[in-house]
């Protein structure tokens, strides 16, 4: 069985003092739901500030991205080891870094084999566009992202895919949970295909864009969804806590 995940991303959102008064009005409530991974992603300037506030209670962390060098003259950037240090996961290759940032294929996977050397979980995100999905192309375009995302990639160390139609971030445009566990499905198909059956039935797929509250139940309910990556919705503590109680509640009576 794979543990349900339920990861907020909070993006370039919240002060240092914003998010100190974010993680210790959700701390209580979150600490308690057992089975469940949770994983906060706030801005790097608050990771080492974060990190002390959840120390002792089960919520892990995450940062949003890093830079594939361990160091050196990158100025402004971020390396892995900075990262292992103080948190667990990356995100890896979100549509906006994609897309306003220019970072390809190539660099995504960079970025996914530099994190897994410093021993954190890449949280990989893929997806398509609206018009890629309009033109019947989802299947193709989440397929060649996996492919050079993963390339030359044989031991996964934990990685965690996100799939995000880019048309359903931020916009309250949420897929339907049958599309997005079908979609997940073929994911995880393809992870069969680059590695093995075993990799593939381990590996924890989520769902993401325009997750809240009020539709967490219809992805969670899918049999190929893991959990989710949430981003509006993960900056509200109740409704963070409740996406991540309506997750415990399912998973358990299954
Ligand atoms: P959203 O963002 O929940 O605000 O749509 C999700 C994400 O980008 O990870």
């Amino acid at each position: 069985m794979r543990v349900p995940l339920i990861a907020g991303n909070w993006k370039m959102n919240t002060t240092v003092s914003e998010a100190t008064e974010l993680v210790n009005e959700m701390r209580p409530g979150l600490d308690e739901i057992a089975n469940v991974d949770k994983v906060i992603c706030p801005p790097f300037i608050s990771l080492a500030k974060v990190r002390e506030l959840i120390k002792g209670s089960s919520i892990k962390l995450g940062a949003q991205n890093l830079y594939f060098e361990e160091k050196g003259a990158y100025t402004g950037e971020i390396s892995p080891l900075m990262l292992a240090a103080l948190c667990e996961f990356v995100i890896i290759g979100h549509s906006e870094r994609r897309q306003y940032f220019r970072e390809t294929g190539e660099i995504v996977n960079k970025k996914v084999q530099a994190a897994l050397r410093a021993k954190l979980k890449p949280i990989l995100c893929i997806g398509e566009r609206l018009e890629e999905n309009e033109a019947g192309r989802t299947e193709e375009v989440v397929a060649e992202q996996l492919r050079s995302s993963l390339a030359g990639i044989d031991f996964l160390g934990g990685l965690i895919i996100a799939y995000e139609p880019i048309w359903a971030i931020g916009t309250g445009k949420a897929a339907t949970g049958r599309q997005a566990n079908e979609t997940i499905g073929f994911i995880r198909q393809n992870i069969a295909k680059l590695y093995n059956e075993d990799i593939a039935q381990e590996m924890r797929i989520l769902y993401g864009g325009s997750v809240t509250a009020d539709n967490a139940a219809e992805f969670i309910n899918q049999p190929e969804i893991d959990g989710a990556l949430v981003g509006g919705a993960s900056l509200k503590a109740t409704q963070f806590l409740s996406i991540v109680t309506q997750t415990s509640e399912i998973k358990q009576a299954r």
